[in-house]
């Protein structure tokens, strides 16, 4: 298994991966390809905005199996001039998924720990965050038990189909 940045090349199967891994974020049929229009772009802007938090992993045939989708949020307090120890820059993971025929490999975790890595050493992150579906068991426990995150809020239904999110956040250390 190879573990590598994400290029812009690389999107539709990060997008075909994320259609078949989360057909719950995509049930209403008549949005559904507005939708995908709507994820494409975003996965672009990612990938060509921060092009180094983003990870794809690929088998031994060169297949990208699962992949990991990330963003920084500091672009406001830049642009309103804030002073730098206002609002520290913080990652974001968008989108994280593994086909599941290579679940349970520890595929999820490194891409965690790579893109972690990276926000950290290139951005100076001083920590992560991520939205999740409350019944979304397989990953709370990645992040909660494997790597540490903890549940900072629930925002009501924050998902199209009326489901609540954990908001979890996770400190980034710096030597
Ligand atoms: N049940 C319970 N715990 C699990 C499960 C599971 N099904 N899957 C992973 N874990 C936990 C375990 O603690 C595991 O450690 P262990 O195997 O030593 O017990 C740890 O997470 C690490 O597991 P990985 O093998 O690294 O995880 P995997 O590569 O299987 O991917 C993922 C996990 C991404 C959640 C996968 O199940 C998936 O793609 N699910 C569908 C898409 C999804 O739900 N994505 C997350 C949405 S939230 C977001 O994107 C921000």
């Amino acid at each position: 298994m190879n573990i590598r940045r994400a290029r812009v090349e690389d999107i539709p199967h990060m997008q075909a991966c994320n259609l078949r891994n989360l057909p719950e974020n995509y049930t209403n049929k008549y949005w559904k390809y507005i939708y995908q229009l709507f994820i494409f772009a975003s996965y672009v802007y990612h990938c060509a905005t921060w092009p180094s938090i983003s990870y794809v992993a690929e088998n031994d045939k060169g297949q990208i199996v699962g992949y990991i989708l990330a963003k920084m949020c500091e672009s406001f307090s830049i642009l309103i001039k804030k002073p730098p120890e206002s609002e520290p820059p913080h990652g974001h993971v968008t989108s994280i998924s593994v086909l599941r025929s290579y679940r349970r490999l520890g595929i999820a975790k490194k891409l965690m720990l790579q893109s972690q890595e990276s926000m950290s050493t290139i951005y100076r992150a001083s920590r992560v965050s991520l939205h999740v579906r409350k019944s979304n068991r397989a990953a709370l426990s990645l992040y909660r038990d494997t790597l540490g995150f903890e549940v900072e809020d629930i925002e009501k239904k924050y998902y199209a189909d009326g489901e609540d999110a954990y908001a979890m956040r996770l400190v980034l250390k710096h030597d």
